[in-house]
């Protein structure tokens, strides 16, 4: 299983837009795909046409004993969804030690969800929930909007993982990816070229470009793949998977530092 969260503490960069298309793309490669809304705010379901209200998710999981499958609710073919829950911003709140950060660690380990990708939609936040998705998955996909405030909190973040990563003794993947890309914006193409001049091994080729298709479809719950199935963003988030899919079997080029 891989297991990957899309995290960035900067709101609108295009996190549960990710969940959702990067999960249903991998799922139509006929992966089996779990989504986790770990966003209060909870968008995620809506954004998968469930706009019924669902109390209990993954709140149930970090505060209580519940698994993530227990949660799991069927959405699409081959992808499920478990939604945030309505405690789950308490999590934030909690009292205690280290182990607060390691709750969803224990929870996949005491019991793994039978899936090939395991995607966690975080919060625009650095606190404990976006802590316990840091401490569970093994990529960090990030996406980044482009101008140059991002660059501030991407160079932050990335430094946020390096810790991370060395406090819990595992390998941390970590891939960057422009999220609303504008070609003809010449600070988007800068922003790329800032990106590739100090983390040159972590960015994705692959890049999602600003589209207004891709805030109609997630209004009207639906993946891109439902709604457009044949707009250039289906085909970025196709190529997003595939990049994912093959450097997750292939290799990273930073895994080589990992050696080193
Ligand atoms: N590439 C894009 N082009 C156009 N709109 C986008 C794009 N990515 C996200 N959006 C829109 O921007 C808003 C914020 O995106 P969202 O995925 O919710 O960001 P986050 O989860 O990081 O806060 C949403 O209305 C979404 O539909
Ligand atoms: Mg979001």
């Amino acid at each position: 299983m891989k297991t990957m969260a899309v995290i960035n503490q900067k709101g609108g960069v295009g996190k549960t837009t990710t969940a959702v298309n990067l999960g249903h793309a991998l799922a139509r490669t006929g992966r089996r795909v779990m989504v986790v809304d770990l966003d209060p705010q909870g968008h995620l379901s809506p954004c998968l046409g469930l706009f019924r209200a669902l109390p209990q998710g993954v709140d149930r999981v970090l505060l209580g004993e519940d698994t993530l499958g227990e949660h799991a609710i069927s959405t699409r073919e081959l992808m499920e969804l478990v939604p945030a829950g309505n405690g789950l911003g308490e999590v934030e709140r909690l009292q205690g030690g280290t182990e607060r950060g390691r709750l969803l660690r224990q929870a996949i380990d005491r019991q793994p969800p039978d899936v090939d990708y395991l995607i966690f939609d975080c919060p625009p936040s650095a606190g404990l929930l976006v802590m316990n998705a840091l401490f569970a998955v093994d990529q960090a996909l990030i996406p980044v909007a482009g101008d140059f405030l991002s660059l501030t909190g991407l160079a932050r973040l990335m430094g946020t993982l390096g810790r991370v990563e060395a406090l819990r003794q595992r390998p941390l993947e970590r891939s960057i990816f422009l999220s609303r890309y504008v070609a003809r914006r010449r600070l988007s193409r800068e922003v790329r070229e800032k990106i590739l001049e100090h983390f040159p091994d972590h960015l994705m080729e692959t890049f999602i470009s600003e589209a207004a298709v891709l805030a109609e479809c997630a209004g009207a719950g639906r993946t891109i793949f439902e709604y457009r199935a044949r707009s250039r963003s289906a085909a970025e988030f196709e190529a997003l998977a595939g990049e994912l899919i093959f450097k997750g079997e292939h290799g990273y080029a930073q895994e080589a530092s990992h050696v080193a």
